[in-house]
């Protein structure tokens, strides 16, 4: 749908003050960030983590008293899918020597290198392989790769500002340090990042860094990214088995308490998979579509947090879940592309976030739990100073147009191909009218303990990606999601292919773990048990569905 009349009325005001932004701007006049010391203000106000009533203790497992998001904590509390008395482990279906869970970027890089040093692995994916959040990823890949004037300790202090300084020193200085390694394997296998004619990589700022040095492909980095883990994993095919439509629903240990394998279930004959493994790499991601809040997400269809169960119901400790992430520009007209991702991109090359009288009110590179608060506090009642929508929601401006202004006609075409078409579908030429703009449900900034070498507390299970914890605090910054699943997915191949080389003897197959955590589950007496994982969202559900939509937002309704 177009902008309507009202919309169109309400643009000419952001067009009446763009001009002198756009100078400003030329002149290296930036509006004023946010003070470090001023910044739990406005997270304490305004970001959906701090508001009342939103966490829960979990009253089970290995972090039973930890606080975090009631959505997750329900999934926690809940009963296995499967009946652990009837699931014969005497029949393996398969047996491999690594399994991995989920065929996102950590899941395939840790199968490409676990195969290249030799195992033999299965990759067993919820729907098809790259079917995942590192496909949706836009805007960029972080990387000190240039000696000018960056190196991985800007990175690093980078990372530690934006997780308010309580990530893990050990994988932070993993992360930053291995990046130039990884953006130079993923150049050997062929993604193909934008250069400039000389051919070195564009790079550019994201929120919260000090440095240029987001690299990308486009507006869709992820989904190049993407292509070529999935074709590497195809290229390798005589050592990499993948399963699609098989989302695991249980681990196994052994009777030596080792991670031994998983229960699968075929989504289309709707029957068990039993596969025995001397190593698992749980890469099954984030879980987005628990619509956390009700708010609308980024995330692709099978982000339901599953791999956070299994683990956690085999003992895996949780990190760092207490906080969430919500990307500051999720589209929030036309109603259709609710909740799609507005690539950082977009404000890393100039644009403004303005309100409903066309005035910039939040600099436009914070980092994100702070852009997010600051446009939900001008959406707020306190300020009003939100756009309304056709259906009664509210958003700020993104004033793309900005971007041709500054850089040139003709960039925003060449820079964001992928929204320029999206947009024009609904049309909307994103170079001339600025896009409406509300946070969005985008990121799981916590997950399992792990430490550098992707190890969790149990031998033979390691995990990768977003479902791990630590590396980014209590918030991730722009850039670093691609590149943490490339670099912690390798480390967790290679480890787990390590491990696997001397584990010796395995003990018999066992889902006892399941059993003890069912039982102490059924002491919660809750009224109706929830079963977990949740596989897939029910949107057939009307009060699932309604957790989709922006009318549910705390604080913009009114
Ligand atoms: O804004 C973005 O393009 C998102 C990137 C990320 O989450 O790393």
């Amino acid at each position: 749908m177009p902008y309507t009349a009202e919309l169109k009325k309400l643009i000419k005001t952001v067009e009446s003050t763009r001009a002198v932004r756009v100078e400003r701007k030329k002149r290296g006049e930036e509006f004023p960030a946010i003070p470090v010391d001023q910044r739990s203000d406005i997270l304490q106000k305004f970001h959906p983590d701090y508001r009342e009533g939103n966490r829960k203790e979990i009253r089970v497992g290995p972090s039973k008293g930890y606080a975090i998001s009631k959505e997750i904590v329900t999934l926690l509390e809940a009963k296995s899918r499967v009946d652990p008395a009837k699931i014969d482990l005497s029949e393996v279906d398969i047996e491999t020597d690594i399994l991995v869970l989920g065929g996102g970027g950590a899941g395939n890089a840790a199968a490409i290198i676990a195969s290249e040093r030799g195992a033999k692995v299965l990759v067993a994916t919820k729907l098809r392989n790259g079917d995942a959040n590192t496909m949706m990823a836009e805007g960029g890949i972080q990387g000190a790769d240039k000696t000018w004037k960056d190196s991985p300790y800007y990175h690093y202090l980078d990372v530690l500002g934006g997780g308010h300084f309580s990530n893990n020193p050990e994988l932070v200085y993993t992360l930053v340090t291995e990046a130039p390694k990884v953006l130079s394997w993923l150049e050997k296998l062929g993604t193909m990042f934008t250069k400039y004619p000389d051919g070195t990589m564009r790079s550019l700022h994201g929120g919260g860094t000090c440095r240029k040095r987001m690299h990308y492909a486009g507006d869709i980095t992820g989904a190049e990214i993407m292509r070529t883990l999935r074709d590497e994993t195809r290229n390798k095919r005589d050592k990499i088995t993948v399963l699609e439509f098989a989302p695991a629903v249980e681990l196994l240990l052994d009777t030596d308490g080792r991670c031994a394998g998983a229960v699968l279930y075929n989504l289309e004959t709707e029957e068990y998979i039993i596969v025995k493994a001397k190593a698992v790499v749980i890469a099954t991601g984030g879980s987005g579509r628990l619509h956390i809040q009700n708010f609308m997400t980024t995330n692709h269809y099978g982000a339901t947090g599953d791999g956070l169960v299994l683990a956690y119901r085999a003992g895996v400790p949780l990190c760092f879940l207490h906080t969430v992430q919500y990307h500051p520009t999720g589209a929030v007209f036309p109603e259709q592309a609710e909740g799609l991702l507005i690539t950082e991109k977009v404000r890393g090359a100039g644009a403004n976030v303005v309100n409903i009288h066309g005035e910039q009110f939040v600099f436009e590179r914070e980092p994100r739990d702070v852009e997010a608060a600051a446009i939900i506090r001008e959406c707020s009642e306190e300020r009003g100073n939100g756009v309304p929508t056709p259906t009664g929601k509210f958003g700020v401006w993104l004033d793309s147009p900005m971007i041709d202004m500054l850089e040139g006609e003709g960039t925003i075409k060449r820079e964001f191909p992928g929204k320029t078409i999206l947009f024009n579908r609904y049309g909307i030429d994103i170079s001339r009218d600025p896009m409406l703009i509300y946070p969005t449900l985008h990121y799981q900034n916590g997950g399992l303990e792990i430490n550098s070498d992707c190890e969790t507390n149990i031998p033979g299970l390691f995990a990768a990606g977003e479902v791990a914890g630590g590396i980014h605090g209590e918030n991730r910054l722009m850039g670093n999601s691609l590149l943490d699943v490339c670099v912690f997915g390798r480390i967790a191949g290679k480890t787990a292919a390590n491990y696997v080389k001397n584990i010796g003897k395995q003990g018999k197959l066992s889902i006892d773990h399941v059993k003890k955590y069912n039982k102490e589950v059924a002491t919660l007496k809750q009224a109706d048990t929830p079963v977990s994982p949740m596989v897939l969202p029910d949107y057939s559900n009307p009060d699932v569905r309604k957790r989709q939509l922006t009318s549910n937002y705390v604080g913009t309704i009114r």
